[in-house]
């Protein structure tokens, strides 16, 4: 099949959909793949990179779409890109569906199949596939590390001839993912760390992880997990007794990341400017939900503010592509285990559509949009 890879537009997006390691792959299983000039300079791949994986280097994004078969993306390209695809082709990418009901829409009237990364399903033969957790494993390693350069003193314990610094007291709020991954890069580092969670689950993790575990441990929270192993919204009783127990903790804490999400929901307000008064000068609260509403009262998309009393909330967006040369290849290896999906045995470009991975997440076929959550 023809494979193009397009150069992100988005100006805070600096991933690439596939490395020049990809393409070698796909070049070598018969494929031919067409990049858009500088998709990949961000990440530090370079036109030659790709020229030398054999790929062909296309000068704009229209041009590398216009005979694929199949395109891959970051973000799923946009509206006016879908235009310029073959009639028959996919297309895949975060597409973040809901929040942009158009672009599938689009991609229908184009008749061009897209297939969003963040509604593949999460069952074990797709964990390969799972753009989600590759990304926020590094989102929740990048927010400890950019933390730690904004906090003006040391993370770990240190005893030297001229006294002794303390740790640092980290208190992650959210346990997915990226939680996880913030909670062993804050122990690396030597802080004491502390983190909370409403799935009961997350209790023995955090401990597996020489955290201490934190949270009201009621009836609720006993039964707070959905059956596909997410957060459920939690009533307003149990959200009073949390601020309770969040208000008293970060009092004490040098760090708070906050990871918390509910599916389809605006993120919980798990912090408020009363409980960010009692925090010491200098503390550091990063907001990794911040794209769906954010967890900490005060938290600007794109900024790091400073309050009056001199905690730093950190509400800087896409961190993934903070670190865009390794999300970029777990994004590449993620859609390259994805592609035997939509290949034929003799390698063209046909996707099964009895496949549940298939099914669950593509937006549109044959002209129509047909994921149940866009309905
Ligand atoms: P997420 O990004 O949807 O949410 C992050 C965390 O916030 C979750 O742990 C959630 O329980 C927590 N949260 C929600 N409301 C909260 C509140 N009010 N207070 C404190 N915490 C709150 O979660 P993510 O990272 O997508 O993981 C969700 C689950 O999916 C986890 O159990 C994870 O292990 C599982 N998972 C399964 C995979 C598979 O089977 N293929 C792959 C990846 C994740």
């Amino acid at each position: 099949m023809k494979i193009a890879v397009i150069k992100e537009t988005g100006a805070d997006e600096a991933r690439v959909a596939a490395t020049p390691d990809a393409v070698k792959f796909y070049v070598a299983a018969g494929h031919s793949v067409n990049v858009t000039k500088g998709a990949g300079k961000k990440a530090n791949f370079s036109d030659a990179d790709y020229k030398d994986a054999g790929a062909t280097i296309s000068a704009t994004n229209d041009a590398s779409v216009k005979s694929a078969d199949f395109v891959m993306s970051i973000n799923g390209g946009s509206k006016a890109l879908v235009t310029k695809m073959k009639k028959g082709a996919g297309i895949f990418g975060l597409m973040n569906p809901t929040d942009h009901p158009d672009y599938a829409k689009a991609c229908a009237k184009a008749n061009v199949t897209a297939y969003a990364g963040e509604y593949i399903p999460r069952i074990s033969r797709a964990q390969s596939m799972d753009i989600l957790s590759s990304q926020s494993n590094l989102s929740g390693y990048r927010s400890v590390v950019e933390a730690a350069a904004i906090y003006g003193r040391a993370f770990p314990m240190m005893m030297t001839a001229a006294g002794t610094i303390a740790p640092a007291k980290t208190f992650i709020m959210g346990v997915g993912v990226a939680g996880l991954q913030a909670i062993a890069t804050a122990r690396r580092l030597g802080a004491v760390t502390t983190a909370t969670d409403v799935r009961p689950a997350t209790k023995e993790q955090v401990a597996s992880l020489g955290a201490k575990f934190i949270a009201v441990e009621n009836e609720e929270f006993k039964e707070a997990e959905t059956a596909g192993g997410y957060a459920k919204q939690m009533s307003s009783e149990y959200q009073k007794l949390q601020a309770e127990l969040t208000a008293k903790h970060i009092a004490k804490q040098d760090i708070v990341i906050t990871t918390a999400l509910i599916p389809g929901r605006p993120a919980p307000r798990l912090i408020t400017k009363a409980m960010i008064k009692t925090m010491k000068p200098g503390s550091v609260l990063v907001d990794l939900a911040i794209e769906r509403g954010g967890n900490v009262e005060g938290a600007k998309p794109g900024e790091i503010v400073t309050t009056t009393n001199g905690v730093k909330i950190v509400g800087l967006l896409n961190w993934p592509s903070r670190m865009a040369a390794d999300s970029s290849s777990l994004f590449a290896r993620n859609i390259r285990n994805f592609l035997p999906l939509v290949t034929s045995e003799d390698g063209t470009y046909a996707p099964d559509w009895d496949d549940e991975i298939i099914q669950g997440c593509a937006l549109t076929k044959d002209g129509e949009v047909v994921h149940e959550r866009l309905l």
